[in-house]
């Protein structure tokens, strides 16, 4: 692997490990609830993660370029909630303006199974054609659209084994039961989307846990954050559990810490 190539993995995933912090949702589906201004969404979170998951057009307008976090650039779109078909993705984004951002990674989905399998594998393999080019890293993201039954072990695990045979650097997946198979058969590392918010907290606490123990490396987790009533205490436990091999005991300990402290907003080091 070449340096450059090795010095963004390393940067958005020390120790091999990650939390990144997706704010990519509007691309399909607008003004998401929690993220209409992602901007302040993301602010007070930024201690916590290791990087940020957006499209250009919202890290041009709302996020300040003198952040040191790395981007993961979402480049692949083209549907919209209300429209036809959410598989019906192409990449939106060049090779050109990827680097014009300084994006250490670049994400786009896949839609195994779907009427648009091939056009979405397709354009995985052009899309690791171009970035590692230039050393930049590809995460495939597989997506169930609105078929959330999808979210199963022998699904998923074909998904991300194929985005890893075309050369996806990073696989981000869902959280499933037997995780393990889905780790097991990915020859590159596989990071857990969130999904819809759960209904509490310590299931999400749970399923992060249990999906490191099986081999994850890591999250990209939004909703079930940003759309919490205490966000800033979500991503410091969450953070716990990837990093620091937090139990799900101890990271609620975290959560209940964080949203107990009483200390004035200007005083906490958060
Ligand atoms: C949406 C995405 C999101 O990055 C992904 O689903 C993670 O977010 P969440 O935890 O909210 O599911 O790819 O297009």
């Amino acid at each position: 692997m070449d340096w450059g190539m090795k010095n963004r993995l390393n940067h958005l995933m020390p120790n091999g490990k990650c939390f990144f912090m997706p704010i990519d949702h509007g691309y399909f589906q607008g003004p998401t609830t929690g993220l209409e201004r992602p901007g302040d969404t993301v602010r007070p979170l930024l201690p916590y993660v290791d990087a940020l998951f957006c499209t250009r057009g919202v890290l041009r307008s709302a996020i300040d370029a003198a952040i040191s976090k790395p981007i993961v650039l979402r480049v692949s779109g083209g549907a919209s909630i209300i429209g036809a078909d959410l598989a019906n993705e192409e990449i939106t984004t060049s090779i050109r303006e990827v680097i014009r951002v300084n994006a250490a990674a670049v994400g786009m989905s896949i839609f195994v199974g779907s009427a648009y399998e091939r056009q979405s594998l397709s354009n995985l393999g052009k899309l690791v054609n171009d970035c590692e080019d230039y050393g930049i890293p590809v995460m495939a993201v597989t997506a169930v659209g609105k078929e959330l039954v999808k979210r199963e072990a022998r699904y998923l695990a074909l998904c991300c084994r194929i985005a890893a045979e075309l050369g996806a650097r990073v696989v981000k997946t869902y959280w499933c039961g037997e995780f393990e198979k889905v780790v097991n058969g990915c020859p590159v590392p596989v990071i857990m989307a969130g999904g819809p918010k759960c209904d509490t907290q310590k299931e999400v606490f749970e399923f992060v846990h249990d999906g490191m123990q099986k081999g994850a490396a890591g999250i990209n987790l939004g909703r079930n954050v940003w759309k919490t009533p205490h966000p800033v205490a979500v991503a410091k436990a969450l953070r716990a559990i990837v990093h620091n091999n937090a139990s799900v005991k101890e990271a609620t300990e975290i959560f209940k810490e964080t949203t107990e402290d009483k200390t004035p907003a200007g005083v906490r080091q958060e």
